[in-house]
Formats: C-alpha cells, structure tokens, sequence
C-alpha cells in the first residue's frame, strides 16, 4: 500500500513508519518539525535500508497538504501531526483547537482532493477522563477534562460523520494509553523539546544526569501504593497496532475506535522500579502535590484490538524501560547527541 505519514518524524510516527517501511508500503512522511527533526527519519532511513518520500508542511497549509496528497496518491493516510501536551493546552487552548481539529479537517478535504478514503487516526484514552469502570472499554462515557482531549473527542465526531457521510471510506480511530519504550536499536525515541511532561522521559533524563530529581504527583490515590496507575504500552507494539489496522481498513468501512493498551496497570514507583533495575542505577524522587487534572487509575480493555485487527501488546515494562534506557544512554542529548 501506499501511505501518508502525518507527523511521521515524532516519537510514535517515526516508530510506526519504520514498521510499515519493514512491511514494504510505500511511504511518504508530511511533518512539519515544530516537535520533531528529520534526524529521526535519516535514521529509520539507515535501520530499514529503505528509502520513502518526505514533504516538510503543516497541517494548517491546505494547499501544501492537497498537493503532497495528490502528487503522492496514498491508499491510506496515519494521521500522527497533532500538539499532544495535557498542560499545554490548558495554557494554549486556540492552538490546541487549531492544529488537532482545524488541521484534521484540513487533512480530510485534502484526502478528498486526492481521492483517499481511508485515515487511521491517532486518539488517545484521555477522552475517557475518570474512568467511571475499570478496564476501559470502548463504549466506555467520554467526558475529556482538558482541551487536548476535548480536540481528541472533536476530531473523533469528524471522523465518524465524515465516514458516514461517504459509503466506501474507512476511519480507524485508535485510542492510545501511555505510550513508553523505544526501538531495540536505541536509534530512535522520544525526545521532548523542552521539560518533560510525561513520567518516562523525565525518569530517563534523571538516571542520564540531565535532570536531578524526580517529581512523583501525589501518593495519596486509592491505589495499591498510593500513585498514580497507567496502562504503559510500548510504543514498537503500537507501531505494530497501526499496522495491523492498515490491513483491516483495506476491507472496512465506515467508522471503528479501538483502545491500544496492554490491559495491565503500573503504578508511578513500579515504573520507577523496574527503570533503576533496567538502568541499575537509583532514581531519587520526592513526593509532591497532585497535579490538576490527574487521575487516580486508567488501564485498558484491549479485547477488541485482538478481536478486529488480531494484534494484542508483547512488550512487558521490563522491555519498556531496557529500551528506553538504550535510547537515552545512547542519545544523552536526544537526537542533538
Ligand atoms: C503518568 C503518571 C502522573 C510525570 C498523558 C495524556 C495522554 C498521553 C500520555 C498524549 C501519572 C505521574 C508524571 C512526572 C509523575 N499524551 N507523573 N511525575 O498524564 O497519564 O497521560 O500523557 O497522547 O493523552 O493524558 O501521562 O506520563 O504525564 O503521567 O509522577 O514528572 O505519572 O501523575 O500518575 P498521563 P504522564
């Protein structure tokens, strides 16, 4: 097949590019780099020995967009290209609004100039909130408690509407729980432009030396330990997982959500554990305050993953943290190592 990369030089696309690379589809990657660098594509580059197409652009050019999709003429479209940080769309709500739903309907009038009907679409399990049951299913109620899972939730209803409004047009939306880990290679990664707000890449800057401490927010939640539990995936089983829905779009219609999760709940001071056996080294942490907007537990019912697309997580924590380890140790400075 032949597919379109939104975002393709990030953290989650440059890992699922290097696996549809692996799965011989042809790819082009549109990214504009505002949180990324082609660094990262040179070197997915290098590991595949596989050369692909890349169009630097943004999702608020509809003429750059329109253009790269008719020159390049996808069968499919992985639509990564979005502003992700909870705490930032609190402080930055019109950006947020603008680049996750403005951009996602940019993207669809641009597939519709090029005649692509299928779009893969990168959500996430924050636009379940606090989770009412536990595991989370997918007719789980919505109910986002910030603006980036409020443009998660809009761009959702687009997609749905879109692929009902069009009898052959296939949405999959995939609805991510933490993301961790990196490639085996430790050649590709997250690397966050500024602090950290996530829990992985902080502890991993703390045990290379780039940060002193870590910040656990809050040890009071009614959890086994007090802090805070997340459905952690590796990010090369959610590669996998957007492969996998790239076989079942071929043959779908309309509109499907599909959590991305292991199903299984670590705690804050379990991923730090099982980071300093991963490291062998400690990772000193003070205990702070809550942070607003958090949630006590979330982890996922992946069934259906299994069921539609026949993929289910394989990474355990331990592989999470050896391999984000090996990227960090490796690439102390990110990709400006
Ligand atoms: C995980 C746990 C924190 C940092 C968010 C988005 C989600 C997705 C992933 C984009 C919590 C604790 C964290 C730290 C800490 N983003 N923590 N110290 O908030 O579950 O999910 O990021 O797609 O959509 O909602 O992830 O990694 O920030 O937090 O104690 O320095 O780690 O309190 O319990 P979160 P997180």
């Amino acid at each position: 097949m032949r597919i379109f990369l939104t975002g393709g030089a990030g953290y989650i696309g440059s890992h699922t590019l290097l696996e549809v690379l692996s799965q011989d589809h042809e790819v082009c990657v549109f990214d504009d780099y505002s949180n990324s660098t082609p660094e990262s594509l040179r070197r997915v580059e290098t590991l595949t020995n596989r050369k692909f197409k890349t169009v630097e652009g943004s999702v608020l050019d509809p003429q750059c967009l329109t253009q790269a999709l008719q020159e390049f003429k996808p069968d499919a479209v992985i639509h990564f290209a979005g502003k992700k940080a909870v705490g930032e769309s609190v402080e930055k709500p019109l950006m947020y609004y603008e680049n996750n739903v403005v951009g996602t309907l940019n993207l669809l009038r641009a597939m519709e100039a090029a005649n692509c009907e299928r779009i893969i679409f990168s959500s996430s399990a924050t636009v379940y909130g606090d989770p009412q049951f536990l595991p989370i299913t997918e007719d789980h109620p919505l109910g986002a408690t910030n603006p980036y899972g409020q443009t998660k939730l809009m761009a959702e209803h687009i997609l749905r509407d879109w692929a009902q409004s069009r009898p052959t047009a296939s949405a999959v939306i995939l609805r991510y729980f933490n993301p961790l880990g990196a490639h085996e290679s430790g050649r590709i990664g997250e690397d966050p432009n500024d602090i950290p707000n996530n829990l992985m890449p902080y502890v991993a800057q703390v045990a290379v030396g780039r940060r002193d401490r870590l910040r656990v927010w809050g040890n009071d939640y009614d959890t086994p330990d007090g802090t805070g539990v997340r459905d952690y995936i590796h990010v090369v089983d959610l590669a996998k997982a957007h492969a996998a829905a790239l076989g079942f779009g071929e043959t779908h219609q309309g509109c499907e959500t599909i959590n991305i999760g292991t199903g299984r709940g670590y705690s804050v001071l379990d991923v730090v554990g099982a980071f300093e056996l991963a490291a062998g080294r400690a990772i000193p942490y003070d205990i702070k305050p809550r942070r607003s907007g958090d949630i006590a537990t979330c982890y996922a019912d992946p069934a259906k993953a299994k069921r539609l697309l026949g993929w289910r997580a394989e990474h355990d924590l331990a592989d999470m943290c050896a391999s984000t380890w090996k990227w960090q140790s490796q690439n102390p400075d990110g990709y400006d190592s």
